[in-house]
């Protein structure tokens, strides 16, 4: 009986032999070498070092070899892997490094390339036309009122002394909100702020009111069927006319210019008595102009003088309507139109430029405020 043979190796394996140790080593590193970008080499890493790689397969086979054989195995494994695992960290380095240089071209900012430029808006000359006359009034200590464009027909005309067959009333200028019988309008003027202020407010009053209006007028050169208005009021022990006239031209002079003044024509409104036109010295020729056509005006066709609105004391009327004894309190009130204003102050010819939302007119007047 032979005893078994201790150097004979019976289950040498192939896979373990350095021939194919050498085979796997070098697929390894040519697929490494192959790999283009770090994803690539993620699958290859996987391919050739993972659990289910020719080398990982061969390193679980020593287990089987007799004791003599397993060290060499190993060390020949372990050496084929060490090496793999050498290239992939090499090869991960240069990846790596073209990566970030790929990086740095694609996201290049061309700072020399034209900017994607968004047309600025600007301010509307109407916008702030109310913030500078709300300015004049709020540096005089009054207050800023405010009111409906839906309005009452209560507060828009009977409170403010306007009979029901008064011309004003009738469909031709008012909007009526349903049918005629609904007692509800769009504000025909600024007016019932006037209303609305006597009624909430404790006296004394000192009110400056700019808003928006509504008349039935066909949009053209000169009228537009919505536009602005600012009314003033004013309601104190022992207010009289040279009060209104005083405050006029303060007014014009801080929107037109030292020394500019306003001037009184006798007029009528029912909610005013006495009631006047308020005109406005030309601030442009200051009168130069009158009689002197050498020096012809264009913004007063050389009359000198401008109309700029409506003005008077406070008929006694509206004043017992909204529970204020007349005998005690007098006022005075005012009223212009914006557009109007801005108009002769700017030498705009047409009311629709000033509606039709064209950001090239919008611009003209830059950003000021
Ligand atoms: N509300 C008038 C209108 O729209 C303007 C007006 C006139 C206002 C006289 C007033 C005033 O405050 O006293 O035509």
């Amino acid at each position: 009986m032979s005893a078994p043979n201790k150097s004979f190796d019976p289950v040498e394996v192939s896979t373990l032999s350095q021939e194919n140790i050498d085979e796997n080593v070098a697929n390894a590193i040519a697929a490494i070498a192959g790999a283009n970008s770090l994803d690539e080499l993620k699958e290859v890493r996987l391919a050739h070092t993972g659990d289910r790689s020719p080398l990982a397969l061969a390193n679980r086979e020593i287990g089987a070899l007799p004791p003599a054989a397993k060290a060499e195995a190993g060390k020949r494994i372990g050496q084929a892997r060490g090496k793999v695992n050498q290239c992939l960290e090499v090869r991960t380095l240069e990846l790596e490094v073209l990566r970030d240089q790929l990086l740095l071209i694609e996201e290049t900012v061309d700072v020399t390339m034209a900017a994607a430029t968004v047309a600025q808006g600007a301010r509307h000359p109407l916008t702030t036309i109310q913030e500078q006359i709300s300015d004049v009034f709020l540096a005089l200590g009054y207050e800023l009122a405010e009111g409906p464009e839906i309005e009452a027909e209560w507060f828009n005309f009977d409170a403010l002394n306007i009979a029901p067959d008064h011309p004003a009333r009738t469909m031709q200028d008012t909007f009526f909100a349903g049918n005629e019988d609904s007692g509800i309008v769009l504000r025909t003027h600024t007016s019932p702020v006037q209303i609305r202020s006597m009624l909430k407010r404790e006296l004394p009053i000192y009110v400056v009111c700019p808003g928006r209006v509504f008349r039935t007028d066909e949009l053209d050169a000169t009228h537009s069927p919505v536009f602005h208005q600012v009314e003033a009021l004013v309601i104190d022990r022992g207010i009289t006319l040279a009060d209104l006239k005083g405050t006029l031209d303060h007014f014009a002079q801080s929107m037109f210019g030292e020394g500019i003044v306003t001037r009184l024509r006798p007029s009528y409104f029912p909610f005013t008595e006495p009631s006047a036109e308020v005109d406005l010295q030309c601030f442009v020729c200051r009168g130069a102009s009158i009689d002197n056509p050498e020096a012809a005006c264009r913004t007063c066709r050389s009359e000198g003088w401008i109309e700029w609105g409506g003005c008077g004391m406070v008929n006694p009327k509206v004043l017992v309507a909204c529970g204020i004894d007349p005998d005690e309190y007098t006022g005075f009130a005012f009223g212009m139109g914006l557009e109007r204003t801005l108009m002769f102050r700017h030498g705009i010819t047409d009311m629709r430029d000033m509606v039709e939302g064209d950001i090239r007119f919008t611009r003209a007047f830059g950003l000021g405020v």
